[in-house]
């Protein structure tokens, strides 16, 4: 089983983006029984609540319903150890992971666009926060989750097969 941990700020527009995509991946390639996915925020102010409605209508709009069953939660000391990779959307959140990890699972933790090498471009590794903005913002987001998920389940598939 290869666990992959999405995380964002608020676990209620990136990171439940980037888990739909993910899904929606994992369904398509039949890796159900080999990739398990979840998403968290670094904060807490939204926790138990649903996706942004905006992040919920531009995912569902390109066929990533997955994210309206979606239910927000914080990232967790055992997330650590149950996951094997822990991606953050952007360095804020990566350097929050990095405060709270144990050194022993420092290695888990990537920037979910350079994870996947998928982040040399404008984007500088980092899915812009696109709360405060409108919804081309999302849609932003939206694309670069796309490109990612697919980048991210290749390499992670890869190397876990190479291990064996
Ligand atoms: P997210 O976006 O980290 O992609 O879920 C945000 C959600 C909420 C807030 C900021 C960013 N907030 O300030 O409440």
């Amino acid at each position: 089983m290869i666990r992959i941990l999405v995380v964002c700020l608020g676990n209620i527009c990136r990171s439940p983006i980037a888990e739909s995509v993910l899904h929606t991946l994992v369904e398509e390639r039949r890796l159900g029984a080999t990739v398990e996915i979840d998403s968290a925020g670094t904060h807490a102010g939204h926790l138990g609540s649903k996706p942004d409605s905006r992040a919920i209508a531009v995912a569902t709009s390109r066929g990533y319903g997955q994210i309206a069953r979606q239910r927000a939660r914080q990232v967790r000391p055992l997330d650590f150890e149950r996951f094997d990779l822990i991606l953050a959307m952007d360095q804020r959140n990566l350097h929050a992971l990095e405060q709270m990890c144990p050194s022993e699972h420092l290695h888990k933790l990537q920037l979910f666009l350079k994870y996947g090498g998928s982040g040399g471009g404008a984007s500088a590794g980092e899915v812009p926060d696109p709360y405060y903005g409108n919804r081309e913002g999302f849609e932003h987001v939206l694309e670069l989750c796309v490109s990612g998920a697919r980048a991210v389940l290749d390499r992670a598939v890869s190397e876990r097969f190479q291990a064996r």
